[in-house]
């Protein structure tokens, strides 16, 4: 079976099995057969953040469970539930229609519901943890549903429990967000695009629909759309760094941005950073350095997930000899 239309970059490689469920029952019956217990596996959301480098050699699992709940509902707010093979950009529409707030900020990103908690998706100064309330995930070895709540997950910048210590042991099969009923909705406006975005179309007082509708706009306008040219969003994290280290990039590179953590520390834009490294637009065997978001690698048809692997590994060197900063990937490699 071709992955071509399971991973967002595009790249055709094959499983030799390939099976897509769509409920917490099809998936426990899936894990007694043989198919199962002899064979690597590999479980898939959207393949909107993963490498996938070669053919498969074993089974690829894909989350299609579905379906939309409210488990508690009062005046201010309501705690929805959804299905972890939901598409997150449809969910966060559903959300907005009913006049929800919380994830507006959210828009937009590719990949699934279930995968959201996995790297903690986040943008414009909003992360999935802000209005997580739990998830329920299929433990593979027991084949019981276990309900996680936010300290268990151990929520960070792009990282989860699921990503390391959990890693590779759980089917994330629902999540439940706690949503604001929009009268008592605080926006989050801090990104001066968003402001830039509301100025130019003369609002004042912003919906959360408005600001989806800029998000939209924004990512449009820098983001490749999976659908057109292969990608995976942002390829690396943006890097963190010390305060003495920065202070030294900040001497040599007066211009360069950066976000103060405290705690001594400083988050970089990795994207500045390979622009400024000079790969911006770059190009070689068929993949390359998105012309408009340095941090996006791109598929532009031909090329094969070894490239990608390549190229990242090349820009990392450069990052490395020319700012003493270490990229690490954002990407899962397969
Ligand atoms: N920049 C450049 N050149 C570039 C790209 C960026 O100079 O080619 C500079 C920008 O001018 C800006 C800074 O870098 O000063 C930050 O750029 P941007 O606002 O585009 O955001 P980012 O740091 O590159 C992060 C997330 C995105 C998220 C945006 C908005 C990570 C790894 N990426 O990107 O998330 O949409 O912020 O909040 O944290 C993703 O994870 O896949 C993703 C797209």
């Amino acid at each position: 079976k071709s992955l071509s239309t399971y991973n967002t970059f595009g790249f055709d490689v094959k499983a030799d099995l390939f099976i897509e469920i769509n409920s917490t029952e099809e998936f426990k019956e899936l894990l007694n057969t043989t198919e199962w217990k002899s064979n690597p596996r590999l479980l898939l959301g959207g393949g909107s953040n993963i490498l996938l480098t070669d053919d498969f050699h074993g089974l690829v699992v894909v989350n299609r469970i579905s379906g939309i709940e409210i488990i508690e509902e009062n005046n201010k707010s309501v705690t929805v539930k959804c299905g972890g093979g939901e598409n997150w950009h449809q969910f966060v529409l559903y959300t907005l229609k009913h006049n929800w707030g919380g994830l507006e900020n959210l828009s937009l990103i590719p990949g699934t519901v279930g995968a959201a908690p996995m790297q903690n998706i986040g943008a414009y100064g909003v992360e999935i943890k802000d209005t997580f309330q739990s998830l329920e995930a299929i433990n593979l070895n027991t084949g019981k549903l276990e309900v996680f709540f936010s300290e268990q997950c151990k929520f960070g910048y792009r990282e989860s429990v699921f990503k390391h210590k959990l890693k590779g042991q759980y089917l994330i099969a629902s999540v439940s967000f706690q949503l604001d009923k929009a009268n008592f909705h605080q926006l989050k406006l801090d990104y001066g695009v968003i402001k830039n975005v509301m100025a130019e179309k003369n609002i004042e007082h912003p919906s959360i629909q408005d600001v989806s509708d800029a998000i939209i706009k924004i990512r449009q306008s820098k983001l490749p759309d999976p659908a057109e040219i292969g990608n995976s969003g942002s390829f690396f994290k943006n890097p963190i760094i010390d305060v003495a280290e920065f202070k030294k990039l900040q001497n040599e590179f007066p211009e360069i941005p950066s976000y103060d953590l405290g705690k001594g520390q400083v988050k970089l834009a990795a994207g500045w950073l390979i622009e400024k490294a000079g790969w911006k637009g770059y190009q070689e065997n068929g993949v390359g350095v998105h012309q408009k978001q340095a941090l996006v690698l791109v598929n532009y048809g031909e090329g094969k997930g070894k490239d990608i692997l390549n190229l990242a590994k090349k820009i990392q060197d450069s990052i490395q000899s020319k700012f003493g900063v270490e990229l690490s990937p954002e990407v899962n490699f397969i």
